[in-house]
């Protein structure tokens, strides 16, 4: 039976000009690379400058991707943007990538999921596109995370960096297989009680700022290989699929031994698993597309890979989404 999937035509990314070292943060906090390298994978992380937004970031990324695709922009008429770190309050940083992409037909909005945000914004497009709401989509992920960081919290500030990367999507009509091309599952959860283990203490409805993200690593490190394996398991389920039978899995990049973790438990080789965390840390909702730009330009995907997409973040929110490039 024909049906519409949500078929990605290219990816783009991009980061900032300025790179940070571990060696470049210890002279900041009480931290050595020694210690960064071994708990987290990270070497390094790019830090957005004066002239660098989140929009702008995103901007870059997304015109990559339309041009990958061989699209114009003028044929767009969705853009989401995944991020945590908008340039305002509002107008959402979506409107302003769809404005810098010169697009003015069609529809943009932000998702707010944090690291998650890549998976659900993914999610909402595949939707909108299988209803027929849209046909052709950019799907951004883009952070600032340097300006949320407590800079004096040796815990969380080496973890993070800024970034963007992005998808197109275009609805085409797939014979409604398992072996079709373009977004085959999803699968997008969420559980509130963990509010305080990850969070940013300020915001404009409480105390009119910004705030500082906070987080007890050890915890969520503690939920992530769980909740992270769960919602895959979902997802293979959902479509039939082994472990071993993915291509590629491009996860959150949070952590080298949360990858590792989850490799075991689904009894996946290592290298089938996207690992770019020690070039730019913890990019928030950027680091999916950061990873899969990555490994589409080491020409690890191509047409007829099967790729896994998973992360967890915030709030918590996790979630996967299968794809067959
Ligand atoms: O993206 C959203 C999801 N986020 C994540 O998935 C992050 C999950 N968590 C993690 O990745 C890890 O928990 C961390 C990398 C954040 C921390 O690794 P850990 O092995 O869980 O370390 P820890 O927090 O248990 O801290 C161990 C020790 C502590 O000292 P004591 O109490 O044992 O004396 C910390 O004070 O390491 C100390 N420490 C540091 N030492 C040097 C914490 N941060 C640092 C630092 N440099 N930057």
């Amino acid at each position: 039976m024909a049906v519409i999937r949500s078929v990605i035509r290219g990816v783009g990314a991009h980061l900032p000009k300025r790179i940070m070292t571990n060696d470049d943060i210890s002279k900041i906090v009480d931290t050595t690379d020694e210690w960064i390298v071994e708990r987290s994978g990270i070497r390094q992380r790019h830090i957005a400058g004066d002239d660098e937004l989140t929009s702008t970031l995103g901007i870059a990324a997304a015109h990559k991707a339309l041009v990958r695709a061989g699209i114009d922009p003028t044929d767009i008429d969705l853009v989401i943007c995944a991020t945590a770190t908008p340039d305002k309050t509002f107008p959402a940083t979506a409107v302003k990538i769809q404005a810098g992409l010169g697009i003015t037909r069609g529809c943009a909005f932000d998702v707010q999921a944090v690291c998650s945000g890549f998976v659900y914004a993914l999610t909402i497009a595949d939707n909108f596109l299988k209803a027929g709401q849209a046909k052709r989509a950019v799907v951004v992920g883009a952070e600032t995370f340097s300006r949320i960081l407590d800079w004096t919290d040796r815990a969380t500030c080496v973890l993070f960096g800024d970034g963007a990367g992005a998808v197109v999507l275009e609805a085409q009509p797939q014979h409604g297989t398992r072996e079709d091309r373009g977004i085959l599952a999803t699968r997008i959860r969420s559980d509130g009680r963990y509010e305080d283990l990850l969070y940013v203490d300020g915001g404009p409805g409480s105390t009119k700022t910004v705030g500082h993200l906070r987080m007890n690593g050890r915890e969520v490190f503690r939920h992530a290989i769980q909740k992270i394996s769960g919602v895959m398991e979902e997802v293979l389920v959902m479509t039939g699929y082994a472990p071993d039978e993915i291509d590629l899995y491009i996860p959150h990049q949070a952590n080298a031994r949360i990858l590792d973790g989850i490799a075991k438990k689904l009894n996946v080789s290592p290298d089938k698993i996207v690992m770019t965390l020690s070039k730019h840390g913890n990019t928030s909702a950027a680091s999916i597309p950061l990873a899969l730009n990555h490994a589409f330009e080491e020409h690890r995907v191509k047409e007829g890979s099967l790729v896994m997409l998973e992360a967890m973040g915030g709030g918590f929110t996790w979630g996967a989404v299968l794809a067959r490039w």
